[in-house]
């Protein structure tokens, strides 16, 4: 009887666990600018995990069973429960083993080595506090800036020893997170030649560009740039943003899966294809930036300042940042899409399928550990990750002198700005800006609890004190409009 009611919460809990699972993951989908998401992940180390360890404490009904737990390998906790994993082991390179779990008790054990964080659900209430010095702390963020701003000032970067973020530099650089290979680049089962993609506009009745985006107030101020830029040439918008245009019957649920054959086949039917993130960082891209050119479309950028270092090769993108105005950019594209040799130019890679191998997008790809859309064999970049903090732990275990510090650089996003009516940048205004300054309060307002050594804040103590602070600079008119 005893077992049977245990055998029927245990199923409880397994379909509960599932639909959070859904749920968690139908939010990141809304929540990430309408894209997907690849199911990169979350099946994967969902299979990994056992919970024979919950379930043992559960019997024991000790209090100190985690503390005590005699355990031979070092712990690394997920401070946010991000993995939903209670408890496995991890074997990483050179025969290092770690034992990795989402149960924060497992800090007063005497393995425990390192934190985890997911930089979405980072909280500044809701740390472990006070932050001692053997304990390392380790970021995974590959999300936009928009998701938290925290990680834009410097003193809070400077807590974690280790990271794993967009950024080329930081410990496990995810840049190429949405790029499964370079012979994705090199595909040519969408590419359309140039004269068929002209005679296309006329029989379909297809703008030069298309825009497909469903996150319509982000950071980067995007819409306003190219609402400006639909006054002087024309643009299919198929997503909620700047709407006009809506999808063929067959395709309309399609918005989910944006890797859809048949999106992917639309996309390829354009000449251009605007690829505008949802927030400006230095080596933030998505795959915004590779869709068009998995499927020979160029695209019209607006992201990481620095997007060429992850280009096939000089010319295969167009930068909004070398246009004065929406007008010029669209003269420009007008001139391509009337000279087939000039709109080729930038299609030499796909056409030639030659990648420039001396790129640090060919460096970086030939490097990389991890794989995308559940890579069986290599696995994906958060296990790599948990693999990172574990060995760097059993070095430092070694050799106590070994120490592992992150920067500002291994995140750190610039402010958010707009665009004025011209599609001129504007600094220091909107609402993403307010955003931002009332983070740098709350984060202001932390450090100086900390120095003060009280760590009993809440969440609501946060709240006021930053609040308080943000007034003052709100009304010394910092925000123009
Ligand atoms: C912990 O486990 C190790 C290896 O299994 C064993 O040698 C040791 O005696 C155990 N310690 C305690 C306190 O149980
Ligand atoms: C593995 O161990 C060898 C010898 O100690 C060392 O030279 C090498 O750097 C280690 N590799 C990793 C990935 O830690
Ligand atoms: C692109 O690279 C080639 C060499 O690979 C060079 O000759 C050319 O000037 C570069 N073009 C631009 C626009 O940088
Ligand atoms: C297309 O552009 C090229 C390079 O500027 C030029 O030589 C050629 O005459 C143009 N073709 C037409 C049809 O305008
Ligand atoms: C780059 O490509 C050239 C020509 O295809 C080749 O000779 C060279 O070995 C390649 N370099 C690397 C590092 O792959
Ligand atoms: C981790 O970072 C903290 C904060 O900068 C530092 O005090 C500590 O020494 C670092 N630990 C290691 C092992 O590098
Ligand atoms: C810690 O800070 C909070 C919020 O400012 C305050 O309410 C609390 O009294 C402080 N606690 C101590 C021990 O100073």
């Amino acid at each position: 009887m005893k077992f049977q009611i245990r055998c029927f919460s245990t199923i409880l809990c397994v379909l509960l666990l599932i639909l959070i699972f859904f749920f968690f993951f139908r939010w990141r989908y809304i929540d990430d600018d309408g894209d997907p998401i690849g199911a990169v992940y979350f099946t994967e180390i969902h299979e990994r995990r056992t919970s024979s360890f919950l379930n043992d404490y559960m019997e024991s009904k000790d209090n100190n069973y985690f503390a005590t737990q005699n355990l031979t390998v070092p712990i690394l906790v997920w401070w946010t429960p991000f993995t939903y994993d209670t408890g496995s082991y991890i074997q990483c390179r050179n025969q290092t083993q770690c034992f990795i779990s989402n149960i924060r008790k497992y800090r007063d054990n005497k393995q425990f080595s390192a934190f985890l964080f997911y930089g979405t659900d980072f909280r500044l209430y809701d740390l472990p506090l006070p932050r001692y010095e053997h304990e390392q702390w380790s970021l995974l963020h590959e999300e936009s800036p928009k998701n938290n701003y925290v990680f834009s000032f410097e003193s809070i970067m400077n807590m974690f020893n280790h990271t794993a973020t967009f950024k080329r530099h930081s410990d496990e650089p995810l840049t190429t997170q949405w790029l499964a290979s370079i012979d994705d680049l090199l595909d040519q089962t969408y590419v359309i030649d140039v004269q068929e993609k002209t005679q296309l506009q006329k029989t379909e009745n297809l703008a030069p560009i298309i825009y497909i985006q469903s996150d319509c107030n982000t950071p980067s101020d995007r819409d306003l740039y190219i609402k400006e830029l639909m006054k002087y040439i024309q643009i299919d918008s198929y997503g909620s943003c700047l709407h006009n245009k809506d999808l063929p019957e067959n395709l309309r649920n399609s918005l989910e899966t944006m890797e859809h054959n048949e999106i992917l086949k639309l996309v390829g039917k354009y000449k251009f294809a605007l690829a505008f993130e949802n927030a400006i960082c230095t080596d933030y891209i998505t795959e915004k930036f590779w869709r068009p050119l998995k499927v020979g479309t160029v695209p019209i950028v607006y992201g990481s300042d620095q997007f060429q270092n992850f280009l096939p090769d000089n010319h295969s993108a167009i930068s909004i940042l070398d246009f004065a105005t929406p007008a010029d950019l669209a003269h420009y594209i007008h001139k391509l899409n009337i000279n087939d040799t000039l709109y080729d130019f930038y299609r030499h890679f796909k056409l030639n399928r030659i990648i420039s191998n001396d790129t640090l997008l060919v460096r970086t790809m030939s490097t990389r550990t991890w794989g995308i859309h559940n890579d069986r064999i290599r696995g994906n970049f958060i296990n790599k990750f948990e693999c990172v903090v574990c060995e760097r732990v059993h070095k430092t275990r070694k050799d106590s002198t070994i120490k592992y510090q992150a920067k500002f650089e291994d995140y750190g996003c610039p402010p958010p700005t707009t665009f004025d009516r011209h599609g001129k940048k504007l600094e220091r205004t909107g609402n993403w800006y307010r955003t931002y300054v009332y983070t740098r309060c709350q984060v202001e307002v932390f450090q100086e609890l900390i120095d003060q050594k009280n760590y009993s804040f809440t969440e609501k103590d946060l709240y006021n004190a930053a609040s308080k602070r943000f007034s003052p600079s709100f009304q010394r008119n910092e925000f123009l409009r």
